[in-house]
């Protein structure tokens, strides 16, 4: 696969805002977060959608921080429909009344994605750091069904609540979701600053993975589940983003155009702002996008590798945090590197968790 062919985006990921009500210590958002006075316009977004729509893009996922931060919101929908995107949001719920979600979908939101703390009160408010968290979440995605509008319901799970899968599965059908969306913390930004208490356990995974197989199986044709598992118990890596600039773009609150949610950890690569840049540019032409496009950036384990079509070669962040190199096999693979790489005693070990110990994103 020397030879490069890059294909059209299909999707785009409008992080429209970092501000959120919500503190989760796992939150996909980069450590350092983008403030208001940076974030781009309304007027910019609306280009910026007519831009990923020419280019091939098909659907647009809002979100944030909480998108619902964003006064402007109807009117960010209203431009992606306008462009012919299908919409799909990426909220907490928290924010939206009832007449305000009337408005977004009034205004085109085709789909929502309600992300779940946890099925347990307390637990939700220790990882949302937000009273009455998932009371107000429940509330929400009543008003998302009773309007008809396709739900996905996005549990992020680990140690703490990963005993409660049963109990999540069941509550996603309650809510009359379509889908349910059951992915593992990825160690990356804050997740990594609070591994020691999020990391599950391998029989916690191993009991994961037998759960969703039988709830995959008994749910067919009623509840369609996404599974990420726990990565580092994996054996091989999993194709992070689906690739390097092979399907997706994010294009962050201040205009930033990324391959994945990290991707600020590598500093060697700059990455183009929309501000002064089309998103064709950035696409096709920009050194970030191209830099682990192929198979000439990978060494000879992953080159050499059959799968590197499968996983194509995993995460480049985490190859970054944990071996201090980019371009390395993910230390995931079991075949490039011993495991002891991903799983350190620690994480095996650490039985109680004092609430006291994570740290929390803060709100903006
Ligand atoms: Fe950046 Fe996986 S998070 S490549």
């Amino acid at each position: 696969m020397n030879q490069v062919t890059t294909p059209a985006p299909q999707v785009l990921l409008a992080e429209v805002t970092h501000r959120c009500p919500l503190q989760c210590p796992y939150c996909s958002n980069p450590t350092e977060l983008i403030k208001k006075d940076v974030e781009l316009s309304t007027a910019d977004w609306a280009r910026v959608f007519e831009e990923s729509a020419e280019l091939g893009v098909l659907q647009v996922s809002i979100s944030g921080g909480e998108p619902a931060a964003r006064r402007d919101l109807t009117e960010l929908i209203g431009a992606a429909h306008e462009a012919d995107l299908y919409v799909n949001l990426i909220t907490s719920g928290i924010g939206i009344t009832k007449d305000r979600l009337n408005d977004l979908v009034g205004a085109g939101c085709d789909h929502i994605q309600l992300s779940l703390q946890d099925v347990d009160p307390d637990g939700a408010k220790l990882i949302s750091n937000l009273n009455k968290s998932l009371e107000r979440k429940l509330e929400f995605a009543k008003w998302v069904t009773d309007i008809s509008v396709p739900l996905t319901v996005n549990a992020v799970m680990h140690r703490l609540n990963l005993d409660r899968l049963p109990e999540t599965i069941k509550l996603a059908q309650e809510l009359g979701a379509r889908r349910l969306e059951i992915a593992n913390v990825q160690y990356h930004g804050w997740a990594a600053l609070n591994k020691n208490l999020l990391m599950p356990t391998q029989e916690q995974s191993d009991r994961t993975n037998q759960i969703v197989k039988e709830a995959r199986e008994s749910l067919e044709g009623q509840l369609l589940i996404d599974y990420v598992p726990v990565d580092h118990y994996a054996e091989y890596p999993k194709p992070c983003m689906n690739g390097w600039g092979r399907v997706a773009l994010i294009v962050a609150p201040d205009g930033s155009v990324l391959p994945c949610h990290n991707a600020t950890t590598l500093t060697h690569l700059a990455f183009p702002n929309v501000i002064n840049h089309s998103l064709e540019n950035v696409w096709y032409e920009s050194d970030a996008f191209n830099a682990y496009r192929g198979d000439t950036w990978m060494h000879d384990i992953c080159r050499t590798c059959d799968r590197k079509e499968i996983d194509f070669g995993g995460c480049r962040c985490q190859a970054l945090s944990i071996l201090g190199d980019a371009s390395a096999a993910d230390p995931v693979c079991s075949r490039a590197h011993p495991h002891a790489l991903v799983i350190d005693d620690d994480t095996q070990v650490l039985e109680l968790v004092e609430p006291d110990l994570i740290t929390y994103r803060p709100n903006a």
